[in-house]
Formats: structure tokens, sequence, C-alpha cells
């Protein structure tokens, strides 16, 4: 972790520009949340403002940002804190958390006995929910920390707080609203079908989504507790004597908590043992599916935290840890457009490099062509680069307010960069008009085709298929079936190779139609969708008969798509001929043509489902990856989905099951183990 000391200023006119920068910018964050100034920079601004104030107290400007909550710069509203909403102080490093820990230990008269609670810090919004008898009724933002906004109105859309407690208690919860990666690209995609501003981030998107009323649409958020506070001005009498029971206290009680967000809560006895797991929790940042920027280390013992005390805008007995920004301000240099599997013609930003968390960012993801135009991004912008999770990084919108005039429009293709033909720009995603006949995507394609959820075929890497086409053995996915062991010997330059990839071929083979089917990848289908073809129809001879109309029965096909695909169906009519002369399996177990033995349809144990599979698999169902549970549950007569939602009627809940199985228990779904599922299907687990 790089850590840039903080150091005074030169002058007294350079403090004056510092404090108005910084100024500046929280009143444009938390105005439309388009500051120009990325986190790790403010960061860096306030801490050299601190710096210079305990150099040169004379220098002290009234309204510094210093030591306030939210630089001063939040919007307030008129709802009193029943006890004040503070801030935390930060740390960034062993040396000034071991400072902080000697710090406590002074103020306590003793070393901290009761261990130190560690857990994420959430990236997103504070909140204080107020729960009268077990009911919900009113939400409210920190404001200033005294006096915070009503947004009561977003009840009901907040994944994670119910509406209802499984207890009567009467108290304040106070937690963080934020958006999941999958959230924000569910609110950006609802933003950009009503023609409304894309957000920038989920921190900026959860702001401004609690303030929002009357939107013709909703966009769902998540809350984490991370702690509670009585919801009368008196004692809060709050139910355990420590951070650790209140927390396990509330979260029987239907409430999502840190202690269940990913990286969960562990109390640790040595501040050691929290530098290790601050360390560990930097590590599992990455694959989480929402942002954090640091760990919060709190006194585990009310009674400890109670002599500990406040300052004014902070607790002594809390810390922040923060780790490095995922998030920095760069330019945008030019857009790429690449070919992928399907022909699909992809935009991608380069950018001048910087770099975000520890490693360099060239490029960004722009998603297809409609994000570029309702982003209202030009080359030159200033855009903020994040990276989510462990996918690629991304931008979103430019910051509008730092252009200089010379930006210049995105330029589109008019032909396919690949082959020069013609684009198909009909669909969000524009494609090469000549598909993956061959020509455009071809390598992409059979790369996709032997992959592990479609053929399946272990050991045929990239380098290989590039062999294969290079020396003319494989013209389409076809032709990987016929052939010779020469051929494979002469690609892998290996007879064991070789050997090991015919018997891997041979036992694709019999591999389920739906398989089968994705594998030749017909445009608009992925694999959720050649499942549901292939139980559909069957076999292929039906899919083959089927035009637009009976496409569109499939469900979840949608029925503006079903044109397209029937006409690439037909189109890969000569390459289907040659894997079923091939000997390549052309039906689909538990599909129509095997379900109705002599006109009799036999009733499916997941007939109505809608099914959701969440975490790891064990017990009955153990080794079994989605894409095997999602045929499974197909095969059953089940339809499966990805996400939560109303329409679920199932969640198979498996081993550190997460948001998925929170947000079930807030809409009240269904929810089974491994074994319960595994009973319901019976004889179809096969
Ligand atoms: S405790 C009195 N715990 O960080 C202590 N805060 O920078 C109050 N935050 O205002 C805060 N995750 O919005 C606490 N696990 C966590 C947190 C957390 C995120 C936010 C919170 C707070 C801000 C301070």
């Amino acid at each position: 972790m790089t850590i840039t000391t903080a150091t005074a200023f030169a002058s007294r006119e350079e403090y004056h520009h510092a404090v108005d920068s910084a100024l500046a910018a929280s009143a444009a964050y938390y105005g439309d949340g388009s500051s120009p100034l990325d986190d790790a920079t403010f960061d860096l601004l306030a801490r050299r403002i601190v710096a210079h104030e305990a150099e040169h107290p004379e220098h002290l400007r009234s309204d510094s940002p210093t030591g306030k909550v939210a630089g001063g710069a939040a919007p307030v509203g008129d709802v009193a804190h029943s006890v004040p909403m503070l801030s935390l102080d930060n740390v960034f490093d062993a040396e000034s958390l071991t400072k902080w820990g000697a710090s406590v230990t002074r103020r306590l008269g003793a070393p901290v006995a009761g261990g130190f609670a560690v857990e994420p810090k959430l990236d997103g919004a504070a909140i204080a929910a107020r729960y009268r008898n077990g009911r919900l009724v009113q939400l409210v933002t920190r404001g200033d920390g005294v006096h915070g906004e009503d947004v009561s109105h977003a009840i009901g859309s907040i994944v994670g707080l119910p509406e209802r407690l499984d207890t009567d208690l009467t108290l304040e919860l106070r937690g963080e609203v934020l958006m999941t990666h999958e959230q924000f690209e569910r609110a950006n995609e609802t933003r950009q079908a009503h023609g409304a501003k894309v957000f920038s981030n989920p921190r900026n998107g959860t702001a401004g989504t609690l303030r929002a009323k009357d939107r013709p649409y909703t966009i769902e958020t998540t809350f984490f507790a991370y702690g509670v506070a009585g919801v009368d001005a008196e004692a809060p009498g709050l139910p355990g004597d420590t951070h650790e029971a209140v927390m396990n206290l509330i979260a029987a009680a239907g409430v999502q908590t840190t202690a269940t967000a990913g990286v969960g809560m562990r109390v640790h006895a040595t501040l050691e043992e929290v530098q290790a797991r601050v360390e560990e929790i930097a590590g599992l940042r990455a694959a989480l599916p929402f942002g954090i920027d640091g760990a919060v280390i709190k006194v585990n013992d009310f009674g400890e935290q109670k002599t500990a005390g406040v300052a004014t805008r902070h607790p002594h007995w809390a810390v922040a840890y923060k780790l490095p920004a995922v998030e920095r301000r760069t330019t945008l240099v030019a857009v790429e457009w690449n070919v992928g599997r399907t022909g699909i013609i992809a935009p991608r930003a380069v950018l001048e490099p910087v770099e975000v968390d520890g490693s360099i960012v060239r490029y960004a993801t722009l998603h297809n062509p409609a994000f570029i135009q309702a982003s209202g991004m030009m080359v030159g912008d200033t855009v903020t680069v994040w990276k989510a999770g462990d996918i690629i990084p991304r931008i979103e919108a430019p910051v509008v307010d730092l252009r200089t005039g010379a930006e210049t429009p995105i330029v589109f293709p008019d032909a396919c960069p690949k082959c020069g033909g013609a684009i198909d720009t009909s669909g969000e995603r524009w494609e090469c008009a000549g598909g993956t006949g061959g020509g455009c995507g071809l390598l992409a394609s059979l790369r996709y085709a032997v992959g592990r959820d479609q053929l399946d075929i272990d050991g045929l890497g990239t380098t290989y298929i590039e062999a294969l086409v290079d020396e003319g053995s494989v013209v389409d996915v076809a032709d990987l079936f016929t052939l010779s062991r020469d051929q494979l010997v002469s690609a892998t330059r290996s007879e064991r190779r070789a050997d090991t990839l015919l018997a891997n071929i041979a036992a694709a083979r019999s591999k389920p139609l739906n398989r089968v089917f994705c594998a030749l990848g017909i445009v608009r289908t992925g694999r959720t969708l050649s499942r549901q073809i292939a139980r559909h129809f069957g076999t292929m001879d039906a899919i083959r008969a089927a035009d637009a109309d009976a496409l569109s029965a499939v469900p979840k096909l949608p029925g503006a798509n079903a044109p397209k695909i029937a006409a690439h169906i037909a189109a890969m009519g000569p390459v289907i001929d040659k894997l079923v002369a091939a000997g390549v399996n052309m039906t689909e177990p538990g599909g129509p043509a095997e379900t109705e033995v002599a006109g009799e349809v036999t009733e499916l144990p997941l007939s109505g489902q809608v099914v959701v599979v969440t975490g790891g698999m064990n017990g009955p169902l153990a080794g079994r990856n989605r894409t095997e549970m999602n045929e499974l549950i197909e095969r059953a007569g089940g339809v499966s989905s990805g996400s939560v939602s109303k329409k679920t009627t199932i969640v198979v809940a498996g081993e550190s099951a997460g948001s998925k199985l929170a947000k079930a228990r807030t809409l009240g779904t269904k929810v089974l183990t491994e074994q319960e599922f595994a009973d319901v299907l019976g004889d179809h687990l096969g």
C-alpha cells in the first residue's frame, strides 16, 4: 500500500487555494455528485490541510473543512438525530493503527479487554432506520450528523432492511445503503431505458436514489447495519453489552448486518491480529459483490466504548482503516472497436494510464454504442475509472465540468473493423452482418464452443485452436468432431496431448442438445436461452423446423429477437448437418421428445417454479456448478434464474449464500437447503 505523507503547504496562499478547492469539491460531490477530485486526491488534499493547520494555527480559516462531517457540505434536512451520527477518523497503515490503539489504552487507563470488532467499511451512504415495535417507520440520511433528511419514501426498495423485524423492538439501526455491482448495472440499464443520465458510480447512484422522489421507475439498493441507537434521546437501552452481541441480535431479527457482508465481522484481542485481518479483508475486496473502501475497527465492549468517549465529530473508540482508492480520474484518449465471438462489435475505452488499487489501468469497457450515447462521453473527456470487484475496469459518465472545449465526438464505425463488411446496427449491440459463419469471430466462437459450459473439450486451448485454424483443419465447430489423430498431433506437437483431446472430443459427442446448440453461437442466445430452446423443442430437428413465431413461444426469448435467431439457425444448416454426420447428440434429456412418451405428459417436480441457486453446493448437490444446476432445474420442469425477484418461487441456498439469500428473506421467498431441494427433485437428480 503506498500512502503519500501529507505535508504542510509552502505558503498561506497555497493553503487558501487548497481550502477553496476542497470546499468546492465537497459542495459539488454532495450537490450533483460530480466532484472534480477523485477520493484519493481529495483525501490527500484534506490531510495536507490538516498538516498545514497543525503547523500554522495562525492561518486557520473558520470555514476550513477540517473536522467537519462531509467537509460541511452534505445536504442537511430537518429531522434531528436522536444521537449524533458521527464520522470516523482514518488510519492508513499499521503504524497509525498502533497509535490509535495507544490513544484508546490511554483513555481507558488499561489495554482494551473486550477485544476489537473488525468489519468492512462499506462504500455507500449512511442512514438511520427507525423501528417502532418492530415496524420500520422512518429513514433519515446522515446530513450534517445532527440533522438529516427524511427519505422514508425509499422504504421497500432497500434489500436487507425489512419493513418488519422478527421482534417488536423499538430502536434505530445505523448502517450503510449501497448498490451492489449487479444493482448498479441494473440501475443504469433502467436509467438508460428511461432516457435518464447514467450514474457515474454506485456511491453517487445510491445517494441520488435515496433522495429522489417520484421517479417513474424503482431502483433497488442494499442495506447493511453497523450499529444501533435508541429512537428517543434517552439512554438507548441497547439489547446487549457488546457491539458483536447487538449485531447478532439484529441479524436474528432479520436485518442484514456487516457481519453478513461477504467478509463478515470478527472480534480480535490484539491490534496485530486486527492488522492481519485488515490485510485479509484487502485481499477479499476484489471478489466482493459491492465496493468497500476499508475496514472499520471498533472497541467491542460498550462499557469500554463509553469510557473511551467521543470527540466532536468522531468516536475515540472506533477508527476507519482506509484501503487504497479503487477510483481515479483520467482521460479518455480514444475508443477502439473490437469484434467478439459472435461477431459483436464492442467499444473499448483507451485511457491515459492510471494506477488503480495497485495496477495500471489502460482500458475500460464501454458496453455498447447506446451506452456511449446515453453517457454523452467524448474523446478527451475526464472520466472516473474504477474497478468493480475483479472484473474489467469501467468508466461511466464523463466529468462535464472539466471540459476544455477540445473534446471531440466518439466516432462510430461504418464497416466491420475486422472484415470491412456491413454492420447490423438494429440491436443494442452492433454485429458484423457476416455473423459467425466462419469469417469474423471464428477463433473466438471456437474458443467459446469448446468452453466448460458448452462442449467442455478440456485441453483444447487457444494456441491449439489457432494452429488448427491456421492449418485449415477447422473452419467451423463441426470440424472439431472429425479431426484425425495426425491433425491433432500436428497442432499440439504431442501424441499424448492428441490422444487426450481425441478422448475429450469423443466425450463431447454425447453432450446434451442445449450445449451443442449453445456451441453454435447463435446470435442473441447464450447459455440460458440455449437451455430454454433445447428444453422447449427437445430435438435439433424440431428447433430447425421452428419459425420465428414458434421460437417466440420459448420462455425468456424476447419475441423481437426471434426472426434473427431463426435466420441464423437456418444459416447454420450446413454446420448442423456436419455435426449430425459426425455423430453428435441432437436431443435434450428431459425435453418434450423424452417426456411425452406415447402422448402422456409426465408431471415434473419443478413445473411452474422459478428457482434461483446461490452459494456453493454441498451434500447431495456437491460439486455442481451453476450451469449444471440450471440444467438440473430445467430438466425437472423449472425455470432457472440468476437473480431473486418477486417472481422467484424457490431459492436454493448453499454455503456462504449472501445478498440473494438476504433478498429472498426480505421478499419472504421459500428458501431450501441442498438436501431439501434434492428431496424435491427426487428421481430427477439423476
Ligand atoms: S461505524 C460512530 N461501521 O463510514 C461510528 N461506519 O467515514 C459510526 N461506514 O459515517 C460509523 N461502513 O457511513 C461504521 N462498518 C462500518 C461502516 C461505516 C461504512 C461509513 C459510515 C460513516 C463513515 C465514516
